[in-house]
């Protein structure tokens, strides 16, 4: 069993976890299969592995979205049986509704009755500034570019104050500017409260910036390798990346993905 810290009480616990599709030709697929993985309150926690291996699966069963084949998902010591407000969730594509602007995008919280419409709005605001879209409360999605849609898909996730966050490869569409921003700006976020963060990249500096603990994902089936431990010290500055330590981890990682490579 992968658990990440031996002795610290498991806030979010998939045991034995297999996930299975029926594809639309009748199909079995495996998307996860037997995965074991706790998470300590608090932590953050980076997925890493190739396209396909069950990355977003993983995350949906966490944010009880879908429904594990079987195993046991658990979170705060409950099984998972459908969506909370505890959870907030970043999809893999922002899902925004086309008919409500930037702002009412950003407060759909409100209307879930969790916050007042003020408090949201206040919320909201400055989510929007913090990831550079201030000015933009009254556009519609359609007049934003793909990237600025998933800003505001991250601020939506964060208005209501869940204590989970889950979040999809939130900035894959994103330029190499502000990416290296808002991975500072999460990092933060994070620091500053008790968020237990799942966070799905493909890029591998990315999960060793952010992570506690990096869980790498095999395919076919997928399946979790290996739990890495990131000792590098926080805040985690930009510049940290170009060291000895930081290098070390990444080719790490690399290694698993080139051998799967050279396997295919
Ligand atoms: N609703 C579904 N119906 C059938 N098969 C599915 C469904 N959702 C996922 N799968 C299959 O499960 C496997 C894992 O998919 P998943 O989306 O979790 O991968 P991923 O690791 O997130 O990939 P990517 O990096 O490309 O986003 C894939 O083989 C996919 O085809
Ligand atoms: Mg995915």
């Amino acid at each position: 069993m992968n658990s990440i810290e031996n002795g610290v009480s498991d806030f979010i616990s998939l045991r034995h976890v297999t996930k299975s599709f029926e594809t639309m030709s009748g199909d079995i697929v495996t998307a996860l299969r037997d995965v074991s993985l706790q998470i300590p309150k608090g932590a953050f926690v980076t997925l890493l592995g190739p396209s396909g291996c069950g990355k977003s699966t993983l995350l949906r069963l966490i944010g009880g979205l879908i429904e594990k084949t079987s195993g046991d998902v658990l979170l705060g010591g409950k099984a998972v049986e459908k969506p909370t407000n505890q959870v907030g969730m970043v999809f893999q594509s922002p899902v925004l509704l086309p008919w409500r602007t930037v702002l009412e995008n950003a407060t759909l919280a409100a209307d879930l009755g969790k916050l007042s419409r003020a408090e949201a709005r206040e919320t909201a605001s400055r989510y929007i500034r913090l990831v550079g879209l201030e000015g933009f409360e009254r556009k519609y999605p359609g007049e934003l570019s793909g990237g600025m849609q998933q800003r505001v898909a991250i601020c939506r996730a964060l208005v209501h104050n869940p204590s989970v966050l889950l979040m999809d490869e939130p900035f894959a569409a994103l330029d190499a500017m502000t990416r290296d921003h808002l991975q500072v700006e999460l990092q933060s976020l994070w620091m500053a409260g008790d968020k237990t963060v799942v966070f799905v990249t493909h890029s591998i500096s990315e999960a060793v910036f952010l992570a506690d603990y990096m869980v790498v994902l095999a395919a076919r089936p997928g399946r979790v390798v290996e739990v890495i431990k990131v000792d590098l010290p926080r805040p985690r500055t930009l510049d940290m990346v170009n060291s000895a330590e930081f290098g070390g981890y990444v080719s790490h990682v690399r290694g698993y993905f080139e051998a799967e490579e050279r396997a295919a």
